[in-house]
This record gives C-alpha cells, structure tokens and sequence, in this order.
C-alpha cells in the first residue's frame, strides 16, 4: 500500500521527535519516499543528519539552504506530496496550521498542501485538554485533516486522549488503510457523482435574505470521500464561509446563492452522473419580489409574501435514469422515520440519510453527525461519528447499491 509513496514528514519540537526515526524506518521499509520537513525547534530534539541519513534525502527546514542559497518550494512540496503527516505535531504547531501562521517552513508547506494531512499530537495532558488546543484541532478536522488520536491507533472519533503521541507503527498503520481505501478498486473510481451542499440564500432585499444554518460540512465531507475513491466530484455548494475549501483535485466547485441557481445547476448537471447526493439545506420558499433598495422601517408590522422554490430532489428523482443512484438527506425535528419514508417515496431517492436536530452532535454546522441510513429494504441506525467517517458510511452504502462494472 505505502510501495512509491511520497510522504512528507513534518517534525515540530516535541520529545516525542525521536519517534520520528520509527515512522520513517517503517514507512522506507515498505517502500514510501519520505521527505523530512523540520520546525526550528524540531531540530532541538532530533539532528537533521540522523534524519537525512535514514530518508537518503536532505532534510528541509529554511526557506534557503544555508550552504549553497537553494530556495526550498513549499509549494512544489504540496503538489509531490501523496499524504502529508506531521508527528510529532506540538500545540503550537497545531495552533499556526489552525489560524494560518506561516512563520516557518512546515507550516508554509502545510498551507500548500494538496494532499491529505494526517496528524499525531503530542504534549502533556493538560496541553492536549485545553480548550485552546481542541478548538485548534476541531478546526484543522474541519479543514478536512485527520487527526490521530493519541492512544488508539485510528483517525479520531472523539477528541479525548491522553495527549502522548500515538505508536509509530499505529500512526503508519492509519496511513496503509488510507491508501488501501484509496487503491481498493471503487465502484465509484472514474464515475462522475454531484453532491450539493450548504444552504441557499433568498434575497429579500440588497442588505438581507432567508437563509438556514447549514455550514456545508457534511457535504464537504462527502465530495471529500468520493473523491478519495476515484470519482470526478461536481459540487453545487451554496454559500459557506471562506474557510470551507475542499482539498482533492478531483472536485470541481460551483458556487451558487439562491435554490433556483442550485435547481439550474443541478438539472444542468444530472444527465451526465452517475450518482447524486442531495445534502444541501435548500429553502423551500423565496420572496415572490425582491425590493430593489433596502427595505426601511416604517414602524407598522412588514408581511414578506413567500412562493414555493423548485424541489430539486423531487425534479431530479423524476428525471432519474436506470443506472442512475440519487440519495437524498432529510433532517428532521420531529417523527423523523415517518418524515424520511413520506421523502423517500416522494423524491424517488434510492436511500435517504435521516439526521434528526434532536440528536446532540448531529446536524448542522457540527463536526460530528448521527444518521439513519433508510432504503426501501429496511433502516441501519449509525452512532454519532466525526463528519468524515458519517460520509465513508453512506458512501459505502451508495457503492453497495451500484452494480458491478457500472459504466461512466
Ligand atoms: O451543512 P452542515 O452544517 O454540515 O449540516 C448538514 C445538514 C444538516 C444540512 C445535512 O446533514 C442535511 O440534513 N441536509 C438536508 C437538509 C434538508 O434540507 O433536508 P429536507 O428534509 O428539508 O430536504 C429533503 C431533501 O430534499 C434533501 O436532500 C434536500 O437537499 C432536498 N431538497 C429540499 C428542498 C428543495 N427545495 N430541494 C431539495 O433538493
């Protein structure tokens, strides 16, 4: 799985850095080229020369080489890298990779990187439960990073731990698994699946709109998934915040505001995919007019008269072709499985995800979600897991339902 790998190995100022040798004696041993990339305080804990003498590469820690001025290209790093991995990684570390600080190479390297960043704190018990610190981490999940929760050897759940650094060969385990996911020959590889996400915004006048909650994430998540397996990503994204970028080549972004520009996307798109996942929050109403100038107070009470949007799922799922998989979401506050059923019947989808906001941790702008996964055959309960892992499972599931050497 690691055979011609190229891994770039950021080492941060932890007594933990001595574990460093482990990871990369195990990752040449099965065959990853390793490139060290060291913080200045990282080389108060371990010699450059060890380093280099075990990766057969020099280890890169300025911006220029000190001995002959050769500039150091972070982002030519960024894009030979398969996966980065940075273990040990300190609170401050992960403080600068969070909020951006690019005041040493490994963190330059980090903002430039197009592959997945995988990464194994390392501080004292306190450090690590410190509000400042998981805040940081659950940012740098959002970015889409895997965190590799001290004490279990796999991508974390939850953000608890014991602080110290995972094991070197459970951090290279998570790695081999990741690749093999990757390698594992997906239904999905080549296939062109779209994904909406975020909410959608109806403008009431230039200043104000109706919109909803929707951060985008889960969506995110699950662009992020397909494309790990191969498939070619459209993702109609309504609008979310800036930090929200996806990170895999293979997802092509279109940004839209209103449910009518998602509906025309969407139609626009369908014919050609193979798979649609509906995650957007679309409104289900719009301002039947927009004021022109900014509404201003009166004093009297203000009526906004409100016409139904497309359903895009609805339309979608009536233009549906065999082959075709359309899976659609339903996030409910109340009788959650007789909502979902009455959608999934209604919108022709082949499952629908149940996200319920009476469950804690699920639903919008979360990290975490819990779902019911409802097809036709009968329901799978799932627990409350991080974003990313939710996806994995209802992308397993779309697999599952695809037949075997499905055509693009
Ligand atoms: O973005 P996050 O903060 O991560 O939050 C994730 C989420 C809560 C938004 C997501 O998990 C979710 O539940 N998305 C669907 C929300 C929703 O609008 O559900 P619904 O039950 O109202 O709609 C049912 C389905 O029809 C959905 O697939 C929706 O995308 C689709 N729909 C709805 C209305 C409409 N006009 N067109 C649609 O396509």
């Amino acid at each position: 799985m690691l055979e011609g790998k190229k891994i770039v190995l950021g080492i941060t100022g932890s007594i933990a850095a001595y574990k460093s040798c482990l990871i990369i004696r195990q990752l040449i041993k099965k065959g990853a080229e390793v490139q060290v990339v060291i913080t200045p305080a990282g080389k108060e804990f371990i010699t450059p020369i060890t380093l280099s003498a075990l990766t057969h590469k020099p280890v890169i820690s300025e911006f220029f080489s000190q001995r002959d001025g050769t500039w150091h290209s972070h982002v030519d790093l960024g894009l030979w890298a398969d996966a980065m991995l940075i273990a040990p990684a300190t609170a401050s570390s992960i403080g600068k990779m969070a909020h951006g600080i690019a005041d040493n190479m490994l963190i330059t390297t980090y903002l430039s990187m197009k592959a997945p960043v995988f990464i194994a704190p390392a501080m004292d018990l306190d450090m690590y439960a410190h509000s400042s610190t998981q805040e940081n981490l659950k940012t740098l999940q959002s970015y889409g990073n895997q965190i590799i929760e001290p004490g279990t050897g796999f991508l974390a759940s939850k953000l608890e731990g014991k602080g110290r650094m995972e094991e070197p060969e459970n951090i290279v385990k998570v790695l081999e698994c990741f690749f093999a996911r990757q390698e594992s020959s997906s239904k999905l590889a080549g296939k062109k699946v779209l994904i909406t996400a975020g909410p959608t915004y109806e403008k009431i006048d230039p200043v104000r709109f109706i919109g909803n909650y929707s951060s985008g994430k889960m969506g995110f998540a699950l662009a992020e998934e397909c494309a790990a397996r191969g498939a070619q990503v459209e993702l109609v994204c309504g609008p979310v915040s800036a930090s929200m970028q996806t990170l895999h080549p293979n997802i092509h972004r279109i940004d839209v505001e209103s449910a009518q520009e998602m509906y025309e996307a969407c139609m626009g798109l369908f014919p050609s995919m193979k798979s649609a996942i509906l995650c957007a929050a679309v409104a289900d109403f719009t301002p039947i007019t927009v004021a022109s100038e900014k509404i201003k107070r009166t004093g009297e009470d203000m009526v906004i008269r409100l016409k139904p949007n497309p359903d895009i799922a609805a339309s979608l799922g009536k233009v549906k072709q065999e082959g075709q998989l359309l899976v659609g979401f339903a996030l409910e506050t109340n009788d959650e499985e007789s909502n979902a059923q009455a959608k999934l019947k209604k919108k022709n989808f082949d499952f629908i995800v149940l996200n319920s906001l009476k469950d804690q941790g699920a639903g919008f702008r979360t990290d975490t979600n819990k779902i019911t996964i409802i097809a036709a055959d009968g329901k799978t309960d799932y627990p409350l897991k991080p974003k990313s892992e939710v996806a994995r499972d209802i992308v397993d599931r779309m697999e599952a339902m695809m037949p075997d050497g499905m055509a693009v």
